[in-house]
């Protein structure tokens, strides 16, 4: 078992990235975050014991796994990325002693939050100030309707948040209002403990790895498109389910920060191995593709559900391309690294349809538009796109706030590898919440952070 999970960062540390040579090397980025977390979820509602290989140790996930255990999983780690997780199956957690902390994650969260919905159990759910600042109405909207109660919110339905599980839950028809895998998997979640159908219908597909792990572990879960982009999710409810052994592919949003790096810095050429292909998370390899980018799937195979592939990743003049809002579900957590790869475009970038952004762990939205801007780049925001002017070259130079995002950080640090002047954030703690050993990766393929 790792230590203990710092759930706070009271002590920022800074980190700068500044221009070296070529990058080159062979990587493995770590698991995927959002099949981490089910796999832990998943596995603690089966019957019986589930092995998981490449599991994500980073805080997110590891709070997903404390939470497990306080709802009466058996929890262990047997060696690195390895873990068993013994099940009490759909229903059966327990009371929890205790909150439940889930530090800065909202997957975590919000998904141990539909499983609970389902459970005869009362709950507190607490996080770090950026997860208590977000939304959790739109998961407290339907799961009240399966039968939870809120004891207890902050304000807007912000936690720290207490629930009582449904003693006996109705299965609902739910049409999410806004495309997200996460309020999605609540509702999935909740609706397992309800017998018959529960129903979730999204006018634009977010990514579907609830659907396929949940088939993994012997739920009847059906997909029917709906609309142009869209689909209609129906899960049996009252399922046993099995334990499944889960191998975790290497996470394509962790990939995106080595991928850019090897784009922009010149000469360099690197191999990502292992990366998770699903095409509800490969937009950004779409859309750098479309501005000009080399990058080539090497290797393609298929595990416990998820098709993978080895890239090689070589040096690109990017151009400027426009990104519709259709695009942004597949790549909804890629925005400021590709914001990165726009300012070193030739030409402007417009990512159209970026609302949801501004509810992530910070508003990223204005985070990203900051970060380009204090290093240098013309960069605006009109509405709900964002808009960069690109020239080939970033002056760089400047500090970046980082609102405890770690997507920002990560970013911000690619960013001064190709830059003119070295960048700096303020605070690279965050990069443990989804990608443990960053710095060490990037420095092993040739990269100067200090
Ligand atoms: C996730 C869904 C996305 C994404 C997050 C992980 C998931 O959030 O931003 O990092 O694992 O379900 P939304 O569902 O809110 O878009």
């Amino acid at each position: 078992m790792p230590a203990e999970v710092a759930l706070n960062h009271p002590v920022s540390s800074p980190l700068t990235a500044r221009r070296a040579g070529p990058l080159t090397g062979s990587v493995r980025v770590p698991g995927d975050k959002s099949i981490s977390h089910r796999a832990l979820i998943f596995g603690a509602l089966t019957v019986g014991e589930t092995g998981i290989s490449g599991l994500l140790e980073g805080e997110d996930v590891l709070n997903t796994g404390h939470a497990m255990r306080a709802l009466g999983a058996l929890v262990e780690r047997t060696g690195e990325g390895a873990w068993r997780v013994h099940g009490v199956g759909v229903g059966g957690f327990r009371q929890p002693q205790g909150m439940l902390d889930f530090g800065n994650s909202g997957t975590g969260c919000r998904l141990v939050m539909g499983a609970v919905a389902g459970c005869p159990i009362t709950a507190t759910f607490d996080g770090d100030a950026s997860l208590r600042n977000r939304p959790m109405q739109r998961i407290v909207d339907p799961i009240t309707q399966i039968g939870a109660r809120v004891i207890n919110a902050n304000e807007g339905g912000r936690l720290p948040l207490t629930l009582a599980g449904a003693r006996d839950p109705i299965p609902i028809v739910y049409r999410t209002p806004v495309p997200s895998a996460q309020i999605k998997s609540a509702v999935l979640l909740a609706g397992l403990a309800a017998p018959g159908e529960t129903t979730v219908i999204e006018s634009e597909a977010s990514r579907d790895h609830t659907e396929r792990l949940l088939t993994h572990f012997g739920a009847t879960v059906t997909v029917a498109p709906e609309g142009e982009h869209g689909r209609k999710i129906t899960v049996q409810g009252e399922p046993e389910l099995a334990p499944a052994p889960v191998v975790v592919p290497a996470d394509p949003s962790s990939a995106a920060f080595p991928m850019l790096a090897a784009l922009l810095v010149p000469g360099s050429e690197i191999i990502l191995t292992d990366v998770m292909t699903n095409p509800l998370r490969t937009g950004l390899i779409t859309t750098l593709r479309e501005m000009g980018a080399d990058i080539e799937a090497l290797t393609i195979r298929s595990d416990v559900g998820e098709e993978m592939a080895d890239f090689r990743v070589r040096t690109s003049a990017l151009r400027g391309v426009d990104v519709p809002a259709a695009r942004a579900p597949s790549m909804i957590d890629e925005y400021p690294i590709l914001a990165i790869a726009a300012a070193f475009a030739e030409g402007t970038t417009r990512m159209r349809g970026l609302k949801e952004l501004r509810v992530k762990e910070s508003d990223r939205l204005a985070a990203t538009a900051d970060m380009l801007r204090v290093n240098g780049v013309t960069a605006e925001i009109e509405a709900d796109d964002l808009i960069v002017h690109g020239c080939g070259n970033v002056p760089g130079g400047g500090l970046v706030a980082t609102h405890m995002d770690h997507r920002i950080v990560m970013s911000a640090l690619v960013m001064g590898l190709a830059s003119d002047k070295p960048v700096t954030v303020d605070d690279a703690a965050f990069i443990a919440t989804s990608f443990p050993g960053f710095a060490s990766l990037m420095r092993s393929l040739g990269a100067d952070l200090y």
